[in-house]
């Protein structure tokens, strides 16, 4: 009889076989092999900050030795500098679903944002809103406040459960987040998008908690304007310079407000007057950051030949496998936020817990790295490039330990605030 029994050791041990055959299945097949990552760290984080690609070290040391260092100025020309930002963009288009060159990459996403923004809303004049959803991250309100103020705008908050219900005439541009920061719910791009034009509005995508890790079809769905960060699902490393996609039929009329030298059509002439660029050039601004794009450039070589519903699959493949563990074992203490249908989830899953930030301390002490967004959200992210399904099945083991063992009591939010 004494042979016939299961121990949970013995379950435990099957579990994280099968997760591990499940990884041994993936589409995305060794992808996680291209980064340098920690060990016994499981990074649920990639989210916020991408982990570090294999091939970024030697290319931002030859950036800095042999082309800063060696070749001094000469590098514009003989290391190709002046072309970067644009060799860039023709590796970010086929992620967003256009071609590179009516993408631009080089300030941060804020300043992306407030340059787009005008831009759009001056397209549609005799309009005087700019519509977002207040659930939006805080910097998209601010800047989208801004615009508001400076072209003398209303800024009309949306509802996020149906955005659509604020378009109406007076609508110039409705500005949304393709994925929910807090919960990782994710609008309908083709219908919103529908929707805004059928309005007479231009529709305007944040694309920062997507693109890399969801499939995304500007040029399928009509979409006017896109703006996106390149240092979360792209792994370009801090600060890394977002990009910004102008759909080719706003191009030739573009007024984007940064009207800086390298926006100009000739920047070496030094012209005292502003002539745009043609196309999508003109929303350059100031010299681009050589060493940030250096980076981004070989870390976005991590994409080749990946196949873009093979990350969708491989992404759901996570959250569903990280949901159902926490259903079954920790369903009465956490909440799932994220939403549970495929179509209106990206790529994290969030937890609700009314101690979420000790909740997340805890798991960092036991090298899970997720984070905790105020006031209540445990996030997770599952960057399908690099997570698998055994992290998913380790990460549960330890929330389940924290959780039982209340080890979220010893930190607290409040605590945290007052010291720092
Ligand atoms: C949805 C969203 N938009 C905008 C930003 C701001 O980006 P940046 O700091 O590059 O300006 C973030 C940052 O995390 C974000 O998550």
């Amino acid at each position: 009889m004494v042979g016939s029994v299961t121990t949970a050791t013995d379950s435990n041990h099957r579990a994280r076989e099968d997760a591990a055959a499940r990884d041994v299945a993936s589409p995305l097949g060794d992808r996680r092999d291209r980064f340098l990552l920690p060990e016994r760290v499981i990074y649920l984080d990639g989210n916020s900050l991408g982990a570090l690609p294999r091939a970024v070290p030697d290319r931002l040391a030859q950036a800095v030795t042999e082309e800063w260092g060696a070749g001094l100025i000469s590098s514009w020309n003989s290391a190709d500098w002046i072309n970067l930002a644009r060799r860039v963009a023709q590796k970010v288009g086929p992620i967003i679903g256009v071609p590179g060159s009516d993408v631009h990459v080089g300030d941060s996403t804020s300043v992306t944002l407030f340059k787009t923004m005008v831009a759009a809303c001056r397209l549609r004049p005799g309009r005087t809103v700019v519509a977002i959803e207040p659930s939006t991250f805080p910097t998209n309100g601010y800047v989208a406040s801004a615009v508001a103020r400076l072209l003398g705008c209303e800024l009309r908050w949306c509802d996020p459960a149906d955005p659509t219900a604020a378009l109406d005439e007076d609508v110039a541009v409705l500005a949304l987040t393709h994925v929910d920061f807090r919960t990782g719910a994710m609008f309908d791009m083709g219908a919103v998008t529908g929707a805004a034009h059928d309005a007479g509005a231009l529709m305007l995508w944040d694309l920062c908690h997507s693109a890399g890790a969801v499939p995304v079809e500007l040029a399928e769905h009509g979409v006017d304007f896109a703006v996106g960060c390149s240092y979360k699902y792209l792994n370009g490393g801090p600060g890394s310079p977002a990009f910004v996609y102008v759909a080719p039929e706003h191009q030739t009329d573009l007024d984007q407000p940064i009207t800086g030298w390298m926006g100009h059509a000739h920047p070496f002439d030094m012209d005292r007057d502003y002539a745009p660029a043609a196309g999508v050039g003109r929303m350059a601004s100031g010299t681009h950051p050589v060493l940030a794009l250096s980076a981004l450039d070989a870390a976005l070589d991590v994409f080749d030949g990946v196949d873009h519903h093979a990350l969708r699959t491989a992404s759901l493949s996570l959250t569903d496998y990280f949901i159902e563990l926490v259903d079954a074992r920790l369903g009465g203490q956490l909440e799932v936020v994220t939403p549970r249908e495929h179509a209106r989830r990206g790529s994290q899953v969030s937890l609700r817990h009314d101690q979420a930030y000790g909740v997340v301390q805890a798991l960092i002490d036991r090298g899970v790295v997720g984070d905790f967004r105020t006031p209540d959200l445990a996030r997770f992210g599952f960057a399908p490039m690099y997570v698998r399904h055994v992290d998913v099945y380790d990460a549960v083991e330890q929330l389940v330990e924290v959780m039982e063992l209340e080890e979220y009591g010893r930190a607290s939010y409040a605590v945290r605030n007052a010291v720092t």
